[in-house]
């Protein structure tokens, strides 16, 4: 078993997409893993994606209406084995928040992919949405395939 925690700023848009995207394929492939997500910031605790993001991902068979907005806290550090920001930011606020004996690997998500950032969509257009569903599934493919390699 794995546990794997997608991690983003508002824990509306990114995560929660990668989060409902990588269930879906790693159901589908058969691993034994545990999947979270939850964002570095904590505006949104408690809410729903955003309805943008749900929209995006309805189209591409995905759902994300029953998920909340969660903060990444010191737990996670200990709880996961994987901890996947989205973008170098993310990443930055997870190595200042880690206690020096978290047990978790924090790894860019889109080192699974093509690598560099899963682009913040939240002030742009839909097609940012789009683009950063392209993405997802990418670096999602790669995850599944990395696991698969490992654990058989
Ligand atoms: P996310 O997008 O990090 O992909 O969930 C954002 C959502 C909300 C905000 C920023 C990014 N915000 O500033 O409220």
């Amino acid at each position: 078993m794995t546990r794997i925690l997608f991690v983003c700023l508002g824990n509306i848009c990114r995560s929660p997409a990668a989060e409902a995207v990588f269930r879906d394929k790693a159901q589908a492939a058969g691993l034994s893993v545990e999947i979270d997500s939850a964002g570095t910031g904590g505006w949104h605790v408690g809410k729903k994606p955003d309805a943008r993001m749900i929209a995006a991902a309805k189209t591409r068979g995905y759902d994300l209406r029953k998920l909340r907005g969660r903060q990444v806290d010191m737990g996670d550090f200990y709880m996961f084995d994987l901890i996947l920001p989205m973008d170098a930011s993310n990443m930055a606020d997870l190595r200042d928040l880690a206690p020096p004996d978290g047990k978790a690997e924090l790894r860019p998500f889109l080192s699974f992919g093509v690598g560099g950032d899963v682009p913040d969509p939240y002030h742009g257009g839909r097609s940012g949405f789009e683009t950063v569903l392209d993405m997802i599934e990418h670096a999602a493919d790669g995850l599944v395939r990395s696991l698969k390699a490992q654990h058989g």
